[in-house]
């Protein structure tokens, strides 16, 4: 019987989701597999506040990473800029944060990587 609902509700859901995430062809590259250098570094120092289920409801809000398949194209464009910018600016993760959390400061390779990302996957949106 649990399993029953189950089932259900799983196809529920995937209908929901195919018919909300909706948004055109997919790109030829998903931009959900991020690289693994890169979602090594994203996982390590942003998930914390940047996803679906995290206590910081300001940063799920602004940029919720789990989310990203279902962020429309100029959304997904605007964001990769902004990641790059709060990133070459210091900005994140929050100073607060890293006093507590040391290990999750990014080093200025991790930096490069992430830009060199974003400006790279932003060409590959705008094509
Ligand atoms: C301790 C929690 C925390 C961590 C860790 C964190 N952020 Fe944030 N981030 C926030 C909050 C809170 C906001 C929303 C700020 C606001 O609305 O004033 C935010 C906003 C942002 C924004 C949107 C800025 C804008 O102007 O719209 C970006 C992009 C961002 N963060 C990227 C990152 C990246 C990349 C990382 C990892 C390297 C990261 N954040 C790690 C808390 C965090």
């Amino acid at each position: 019987m649990k399993k029953g609902i189950g089932i259900i509700l799983t196809i529920l859901l995937i209908h929901v989701t195919m018919l909300s995430g909706y948004t055109g062809p997919p790109p030829s590259e998903p931009i959900s597999e991020f690289p693994k250098k890169v979602s090594t570094i994203i996982t390590n120092s942003c998930y914390d506040c940047h996803t679906t289920g995290a206590k910081a409801e300001k940063a799920v809000k602004a940029l919720d990473f789990k989310n990203w398949d279902e962020y429309k194209l100029t959304k997904q464009i605007t964001l990769l800029t902004k990641i790059c910018q709060v990133l070459e600016n210091g900005e994140m993760p929050p100073e607060k944060y890293l006093g507590q959390h040391p290990e999750k400061a990014l080093l200025e390779s991790d930096v490069k990587t992430i830009c060199n990302w974003t400006k790279k996957e932003t060409e590959k949106l705008i094509k």
